[in-house]
């Protein structure tokens, strides 16, 4: 599942702060229109921070023919990896690189009833899809929780487009997601799609299972977690290499070994696909795994760690050949 995506240069169109901490860009290819996108479809940046390439995945909010280009919605974090530190210091008429629309999360149109659940800025891809179920007149709902009710991006105009079918929670105020209600109010052979911090989705999967359902009628994205552990900065040794690196707090594994001339394959970059996954060689410390790919058990047994989100408290030592299994 490499991505086949082209790169193309673009120019930010629009800026607008839909939150105190979402920021709405419109974002338009230099030459030629907006590629048209299915409801759950991303968009990879390629910006340059300080000499360093960086790479992000950001879905697509709301329908090819809302906008003249492509929409996107970043969350500031101030202790992520500094892409949306980054985006957030772009202005009107800056450059960039952009993919082509890629989807890994696409809608099943034959479901009896979809229920949507997000979980913070895991919002924007259910704007689309929801937009898109409603206007083919099939039912839906959606739940949408995040920390405060100020940081509940794109409520307004999913309250005018969903009514009473949108539900939302706020945290700070004690508030927490019916899921097994929303689960058990389903008719057989629902959909249930989850965009939001791994937590939300293990929480949701957890319910779906118990109430009988069937696990490929949950389809998810991530943006990872914060892991379990503080994030600090790691050491890690690639023999295969003869190279030893140093992981900053702010630096993702993927992007030192990519910056070390390290090829790693890799597609969502969120911890989800696994073709980023490496094999430990050795371990001395702990590793945070903060991916929704590998297994409890793998996760336990410490043989792989996958690159773009996992993070290691200590020193590491990695393996980086290409597997055959990731090139089937
Ligand atoms: S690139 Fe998909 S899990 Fe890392």
């Amino acid at each position: 599942m490499k991505s086949t995506s082209h790169w193309q240069s673009a120019r930010i169109a629009a800026l607008r702060d839909v939150t105190p901490t979402v920021r709405e860009f419109i974002i338009t290819p230099a030459h030629g229109a907006a590629e048209r996108w299915a409801p759950g479809a991303h968009l990879m940046v390629r910006l340059n921070v300080g000499g360093r390439l960086l790479t992000r995945s950001y879905s697509l909010v709301g329908l090819p023919e809302d906008a003249a280009g492509y929409r996107i919605a970043v969350k500031c974090l101030m202790d992520g990896h500094g892409g949306s530190r980054a985006m957030w210091q772009l202005a009107v008429g800056d450059s960039m690189e952009v993919s082509t629309p890629q989807n890994h999360f696409p809608l099943a149109w034959l479901a009896p009833a979809t229920l949507l659940v997000a979980g913070g800025i895991g919002i924007t891809p259910m704007v689309s899809m929801a937009q898109a179920l409603v206007k083919r007149g099939l039912p839906v709902t959606l739940l949408y929780a995040a920390r405060t009710s100020s940081e509940l991006a794109f409520a307004e105009p999913l309250r005018a487009l969903l009514g009473d079918a949108l539900v939302t929670c706020a945290s700070d105020c004690g508030e927490v997601l019916d899921l097994s209600g929303a689960i058990d109010a389903l008719p057989a052979g629902a959909q249930v799609y989850v965009c939001g911090p791994a937590g939300l989705l293990d929480a949701v999967r957890q319910r779906w299972l118990a109430a009988g359902r069937q696990l490929p009628s949950l389809r998810f994205e991530t943006f990872g977690s914060g892991g379990q552990l503080p994030t600090a900065g790691f050491e890690v040794s690639v023999p295969r290499h003869q190279t030893e690196l140093h992981v900053a707090p702010g630096q993702s594994l993927i992007e030192v070994l990519e910056a070390a001339g390290i090829e790693v394959m890799n597609d969502c970059r969120r911890g989800e696909c696994g073709l980023c996954t490496l094999d430990v060689l050795a371990l001395d410390g702990e590793i945070d795994h903060r991916d929704v790919f590998l297994s409890a058990d793998e996760k336990q047994q410490n043989k792989r760690i996958c690159a773009c989100v996992s993070r290691v408290v200590g020193r590491i030592t990695l393996d980086t050949a290409w597997r055959e299994e990731a090139l089937s």
